[in-house]
């Protein structure tokens, strides 16, 4: 029987809880034994570490979070630490890894992978930072509450005739900021990707009102700088009022939707079926509604860029 493991490591995403169930319902239904590994690389290293069975993962599809934890562990990211955490897997007899989590992460698998154990990484974080695959694990929910902010600030700056500037996450990616800014219909998206200017904004803000907008909704990812900071300066250069909201963890939780259950579902079982393959050193993601895998190496050296063609129709959609 072979025994294989399964962590989440990172930022917490929504959809973890049904990836684990994935890796753990499938690894089962192939004959496999499934090792659940506490709070990231952390748990790994001092061996925390519990059999999962089919109830083990009952009733977890709809929550967010994860259940086996997660954490950022600094002493995996050195050589002591990962020679801890391989003699933590031959102890238990664990022979395959599912990592789910983000870059980071993947890192971590990579260095596992080179150490002689079989890892698969499962993209879990709503940063949709990953260039390899099309959405991550997290994402649409992490959408989905931001445009739900989006829709509330947009009902209390109308009546107020007021600019709303919204921070979201996303780290050094603008793609939470450019999916909710089309989809909450925001008069500017404010990427990292793309050089901000803010005499810029101002200029399309001003212009806008004199073509009749009364009011205005500004997405700005995390990356760029901080929402209260830039509220401040386009109070001061357009006179018009302005409020910041950040939305920051709010992000992070929450029933996962309806797509990060089924590609957390779709994602888990593939990360199972290359390890029933002994296949190692590997990601799954989507592409164009296909499941795909790819290298870790290659994977981790593809850049992320963002979609200017999204960007472009925001603007005209917007204008
Ligand atoms: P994410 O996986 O969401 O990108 P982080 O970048 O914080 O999150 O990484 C999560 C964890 O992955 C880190 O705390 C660390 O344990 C591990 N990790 C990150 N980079 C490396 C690395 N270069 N080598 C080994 N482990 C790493
Ligand atoms: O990677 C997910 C993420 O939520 C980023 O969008 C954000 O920059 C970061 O994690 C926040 O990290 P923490 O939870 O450690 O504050």
């Amino acid at each position: 029987m072979k025994t294989i493991g399964v962590l989440t490591s990172g930022g917490d995403a929504p959809g973890m809880n049904a990836a684990i169930r994935a890796v753990v319902r499938s690894g089962i239904d192939k004959g496999m034994k499934v090792m659940g590994i506490m709070r990231g690389y952390n748990g790994l290293i001092n061996g925390e570490i519990i059999e999962m069975n089919r109830s083990s993962v009952s009733d977890i599809i709809h929550r967010g979070g994860t259940i086996l934890r997660t954490a950022r562990c600094e002493e995996f990211k050195t050589e002591e630490g990962r020679e801890k955490g391989a003699n933590v897997l031959k102890v238990f007899g664990i022979e395959g890894i599912v990592v789910i989590g983000g870059d980071g992460s993947f890192k971590g698998a990579e260095k596992l992978s080179e150490l002689g154990f079989e890892s698969i990484g499962v993209p879990g974080t709503i940063d949709n930072d990953l260039a390899y695959t099309d959405y991550t694990i997290g994402f649409d929910t992490a959408l989905n509450t931001v445009l739900d902010a989006i829709n509330k600030l947009r009902d209390t700056s109308a009546s107020h005739e007021r600019i709303s500037i919204v921070e979201v996450m996303g780290r050094k990616c603008g793609d939470i900021a450019l999916y909710s800014g089309l989809a909450g219909g925001a008069e500017n998206i404010i990427v990292p990707e793309v050089e901000f200017n803010i005499d810029d904004l101002c200029k399309t803000i001003l212009e806008g009102r004199l073509k009749g907008k009364l009011h205005n909704i500004i997405v700005l990812a995390e990356g760029v700088g901080h929402a209260n900071e830039i509220a401040e300066q386009i109070q001061e250069i357009t006179g018009l009022e302005t409020r910041a909201t950040i939305l920051g963890h709010i992000q992070r939780g929450g029933s996962p939707s309806a797509f990060d259950r089924v590609l957390a579902s779709k994602l888990g079982n593939r990360a199972v079926e290359l390890l029933n393959e002994n296949q190692g050193s590997r990601v799954v993601g989507i592409k164009g509604n296909e499941v795909i895998d790819c290298d870790i190496k290659e994977a981790l050296s593809m850049k992320k860029e963002i979609n200017r063609d999204m960007l472009e129709l925001a603007r005209v959609l917007s204008k």
